[in-house]
């Protein structure tokens, strides 16, 4: 079964979509950190070819950590640099179709809860849950603050460019697949959001048993 996550900066789909997935005993999928991944590699080395880039650098997750050719890059894949160019290189139509085609080939088989902008929408659209997390501008640039130790105000500028350029571009734009079940998690606890995807989960299940 694939659980498919998607929403904007700071919706909270990385906290939810990792804690959903120790709940069910799931695979945990970010593949925002793939996009991340390309963007360090190019900022590591200008001249590299992104296309290539996305198909075969060596990225692998170990737990919470993500390893980028068998170094670890968790946090090096976390700073706003790599937020702004990972938002840039994945206006790459070429480099889309490498990870996405990485992300169908890992998630073929076993069960997943798979998080990131176009999972429902373009990755697995035969997902059997899609949930569209949202939350206000300023509760998600308040998440963002406390994570990065920046100003309010300065993620809330960052995360509005961002949006912006994840929901204008033209290779799979940031956008709520039809069938997918929205949750706004402003003013909500994670725990509650957990608790009501598990439950969405647990429907699925019960119709398909
Ligand atoms: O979720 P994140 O902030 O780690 O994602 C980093 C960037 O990668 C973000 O600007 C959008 C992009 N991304 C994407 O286009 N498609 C995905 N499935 C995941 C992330």
């Amino acid at each position: 079964m694939l659980v498919a996550i998607d929403g904007p900066v700071g919706a909270g789909k990385s906290t939810v979509a990792r804690a959903v997935a120790a709940h069910l005993g799931f695979t945990y999928l970010d593949t925002g950190a793939m996009y991340r991944c390309v963007a360090l590699a190019a900022i590591e080395d200008e001249a590299a070819d992104l296309k290539r880039s996305a198909s075969d650098l060596k990225i692998e997750f170990e737990g919470d950590r993500v390893m980028l050719d068998h170094s670890d890059a968790t946090e090096a894949i976390r700073t706003p640099e790599v937020s702004q160019r990972a938002s840039l290189v994945a206006t790459d139509t070429t480099v889309r179709e490498a990870l996405v085609e990485r992300q169908r080939l890992m998630t073929q088989r076993g069960d997943w809860v798979a998080e990131g902008r176009d999972i429902g929408t373009v990755v697995r659209p035969d997902a059997e849950l899609k949930v569209f997390l949202t939350a206000s501008d300023d509760e998600r640039a308040e998440r963002r603050a406390a994570q990065t130790g920046r100003s309010v105000a300065e993620e809330l500028a960052d995360l509005r460019e961002r949006d912006e350029r994840d929901r204008t571009r033209e290779a799979s734009p940031l956008r709520r697949a039809d069938d997918a079940v929205e949750v706004d998690t402003t003013g909500v606890a994670f725990a509650q959001v957990v608790e009501r995807i598990a439950a969405l989960v647990a429907d699925v299940q019960g119709r398909t048993a």
